[in-house]
Parts: structure tokens; sequence; C-alpha cells
């Protein structure tokens, strides 16, 4: 096999699987899917409709041509339509097609898509093998790895869910170029809380050769995302099921991040957006608790602003905030569990912050 692409192999109850990174790679998915097991040559892609004609028919035409039978379906995905409606209509889809449970099916599409697919994929015929393909910079470094799969209530966002862990993740840089550029950007957000909260020499090459990495177009990119991609791999190999303290530091600066997208109705800010405001409030609680100091602050401060990341916040009251937060599904016992850092490449876990510390936290990121 070749390990020239190979960013980490993440191991799970469910099985292992290889996370594959590179720029224009397809040619190599042939022999990743029969290295995984997927030999059965008869595939369901399911695409975002963005992807769709020219990204689809390219995988689809590969895919043929690597001899595999494929059949498509490209579908809108979207915050709003991640709902069990969308889910059904892929149901009867592969029902029409007669998709058996030795296929597999092919998931093209961000973050949200890839939730989408990955449930039906674990529940369609009680589950049918499936394959990340992420076409979005927050997909590929967060989304796309872990087994994470959901759709949304009217009442709360991935309310009904599984760990359903995929049989291969496939990241070609080159399905990034359909990316409007305001969504290339806020994928960054993932990667750098990668390097804040577990690898500080991640977090230096961020730093220094920003100009490289952020054009996403050359070898070096390509491996500054896949350190990012082993980060998340090495996390949820550790802590598949959240139950220890390790996979919940992915969390670092979602807590307000989360808040901020419900009150703004996932219309305004990108998740990568609210996450990277989320990160700065969450940088000054630790600084208010006297874990970090203020220059880690302001160096996590001007990195994202580097990468064209929002640091402040504006139109939204602090008390929606607030209350967004009590609300938030991660807190355990009526608490918020806070992700917080203790230094650079270190993060930690509180339920111990004032209600003072994190209203003066917000009010700080506020315009
Ligand atoms: N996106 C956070 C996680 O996979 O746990």
């Amino acid at each position: 096999m070749n390990d020239k692409f190979l960013a980490a192999k993440v191991n799970t109850s469910q099985g292992d699987y290889r996370v594959i990174v590179g720029k224009s790679i397809l040619d190599t998915l042939g022999s990743e899917l029969e290295n995984a097991n997927l030999k059965n040559k008869r595939c369901f892609l399911i695409s975002d409709k963005s992807m769709f004609p020219k990204k689809t028919k390219q995988l689809h035409e590969s895919l043929e041509s690597q001899g595999f039978i494929t059949n498509s379906f490209s579908i809108e995905f979207s915050e709003e339509l991640k709902s069990l409606e969308t889910v059904t209509k892929i149901y009867n889809w592969l029902a029409d097609m007669k998709a058996e449970r030795k296929d597999f099916i092919i998931s093209l599409g961000g973050g949200v898509a890839g939730d989408i697919i990955g449930f039906v994929a674990s529940t369609y015929l009680r589950g049918m093998p499936f394959v990340q393909i992420p076409t979005t910079l927050a997909a590929m470094t967060d989304a796309a790895i872990g087994g994470k799969v959901a759709y949304n209530l009217p009442v709360g966002k991935n309310l009904v869910g599984a760990f359903y862990q995929p049989k291969l993740v496939f990241e070609d840089l080159d399905f990034l170029d359909s990316l409007p550029e305001r969504e290339k950007t806020s994928g960054w957000a993932e990667a750098i809380k990668h390097s804040l909260i577990l690898d500080q020499d991640l977090f230096e090459e961020f730093y220094k050769n920003h100009d490289q990495i952020y054009k996403l177009d050359n070898e070096y990119s390509a491996e500054i995302l896949k350190r990012s991609v082993a980060i998340k791999a090495k996390i949820v190999s550790n802590d598949e099921f959240e139950t220890g303290d390790e996979r919940i530091k992915l969390n670092y600066g979602h807590t307000v991040g989360h808040a901020i997208e419900k009150i703004s109705n996932y219309s305004e800010y990108l998740h990568g957006e609210a996450v990277s405001i989320g990160m700065m409030v969450a940088a000054n609680i630790s600084l208010r608790m006297g874990l970090i100091n203020k220059d880690l602050v302001n160096r996590q401060e001007e990195i994202l602003k580097s990468y064209n990341l929002p640091v402040k916040l504006s139109g939204i009251a602090l008390e929606d905030i607030l209350e967004a937060v009590k609300m938030d599904k991660k807190n355990v016992g009526g608490r918020v569990k806070w992700v917080l850092l203790e230094s650079l490449g270190k993060a930690t876990i509180s339920q111990e912050v004032s209600e003072d510390i994190i209203s003066e936290s917000i009010l700080e990121v506020m315009n």
C-alpha cells in the first residue's frame, strides 16, 4: 500500500481506518477502497448539490474507471435541511436503487452532508459501509473524522445521531477549488484549534508560514493539513465515545461558538467563524482563571486574524449568549464543561468558571 498520502490511522471499536490527504489523488481512490475491504465494487455516491455536476461527475467517472459500479444522487444540504426529511429522501433513493448491505455509500460534501449521509449509512439496512470524501476545509480537518453522524430536530442541533465510523476518509485538496473564499477561510479555525489544544510546534508553523499554508496549493500546506488531521485521529482513537476528558477538548471555542450560531439562526456566521470568536472567549476565560498569560491570548488573536477569521462579535446581546451557553448539550449536571487553555498546545477542562468571569470574557470580544 502506498503510504505517501497517509495522514493518520484511526483505531476504533468498529475497526481501524485510514485518513488520506493529498492534492490531485483521485487515481489512488480505487486502491484505498480495496485496501479498506470495499471490494464489492457497487457504490452509492451521494453528493451535495453544490458539487454537482462538475466535481460529482469527476468522482463518478473516476470510480467507474477504477472498476466501481457507481450510482449517483445529488441533493441540497444545509443546516436547515439537516432533518429527518432529507434523511428520508436518501433512504427512498437507496430503496429505489435496491442498495444491498454489501454495497457501500460514499459521501461527497461538507460537514452537514457527511453527518446526514453517515447517519443514513448507520441505519439503512441496519448499517452499510461508508466512505467520507469531505469537500470543505472544516470537514477535512474535523467533521469527517471520528464517526459522529446526526441530524437536527427543531429543538436542537445533532440531537439524533450515532457514533458510526467510516471505512475510509479520503481528502483531495482539489475539491476545495470550487469553495467560496469565506468558506475556505472559516475551515482554518478547526485546524488552528487542533494546534492550540495539542501541538505547540504545529501552532508555530501556522504562525510563521502563513503565506504558504493559506494558499493550500502546495505540498507543504498538505503536510500541515495532515498534521492537523493526525491530531483529530489521535484524539478519536483515544476517546472514541467522548467518555473521557480527551475528545471533549475538541470543543475548545465551541461552547460560545454554538451559542453564536444558534442565536444568529445559523445564517450570519459560518461554523468556523463562530468558533474563532468562541476561542477568543475561552482564551479570555483562561486568562481570568490565571491559567495563561496575556501574551498567549494576543498570539491566538493575531493568528486567527492572519487567517482572516473574526475575533470580535457584534449585534448579539450578552444575555442571549449566556442563556444559549446554559442550554449547550455538552453540559453535565446542568453545568458547562469549559474547555480552556493551560498553555500553548495544552487544553484543560473546568466546570468551575464563575458567571462573572464568563460575562467579562464575552464582553471583551464585543465591539
Ligand atoms: N467535532 C468534534 C468531534 O468530532 O468530537
